[in-house]
């Protein structure tokens, strides 16, 4: 396992993904967020981070349906694979402790939001527009940005899912800076969501006077 330490010594940052695995339990952690997110890369490495397998919903849905997701919405439309999206998503989480990442849209099906309430603990990755723009800019796979002009789906998207996004267990700010840090910013944040910051940086105690270390 390879970490960047930057606000953790090795052996506290061990212990704090150790204690997140063991509180997990069989619950996934489901990374969701618009497009360009950051979902796949974070998730990626907070895997790899937790030694838990990661999972891209997205790649599930294209094998399961034999083509790309570019290939369904031209053959089949958005609400096709809205449905095929739901049931694969349903499926995975049947295969918890992982890091899932879903697509942008998933969250937005009450029945999706509903399991992995039930099964996950949710985290949006939240980043403004020009984050998102420019990570989106790089490559074209993404049907819903294939019509009109990115800026202004974008912006569309933003504030019709910002509302549901924002009932995840977890709110991680997605900055334009390398990936490790905000996969260390989710740990931080996954570690008091599950109850298991007591492993914290000489720094992070001094800022929370009161809290122990574990031995
Ligand atoms: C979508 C996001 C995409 C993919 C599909 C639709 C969306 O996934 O599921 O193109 O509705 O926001 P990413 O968020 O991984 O790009």
């Amino acid at each position: 396992m390879t970490l960047r330490l930057a606000e953790h010594n090795k052996d506290d940052r061990e212990r704090q993904l150790a204690e997140i695995r063991q509180s997990l339990g069989g619950r996934s952690i489901v990374l969701i967020g618009l497009m360009g997110a950051g979902k796949t890369a974070v998730g990626r490495r907070l895997a790899n981070w937790l030694d838990l397998t990661f999972t891209d919903a997205d790649s599930e849905i294209e094998e399961a349906a034999g083509q790309t997701i570019t290939e369904i919405f031209a053959e089949h439309g958005e609400a096709y694979f809205r449905e095929g999206e739901r049931k694969v998503i349903a499926r995975l989480l049947e295969g918890g402790p992982q890091v899932l990442a879903t697509g942008g849209g998933a969250y937005m099906n009450p029945e999706t939001r509903a399991a992995i309430k039930a099964r996950g603990v949710s985290i949006w990755l939240k980043a403004d527009l020009r984050v998102l723009l420019k990570r989106v800019g790089r490559r074209d796979h993404r049907p819903l940005l294939a019509v009109g002009d990115p800026e202004a789906v974008m912006k569309k998207l933003m504030a019709d899912r910002g509302p549901i996004y924002a009932e995840a267990d977890i709110i991680v700010e997605s900055r334009d800076v390398p990936h490790d840090v905000i996969v260390s910013a989710v740990a931080d944040a996954l570690a008091a969501k599950l109850g298991c910051d007591a492993v914290l940086s000489r720094g992070a105690q001094a800022a929370k006077p009161g809290r122990k270390k574990v031995q």
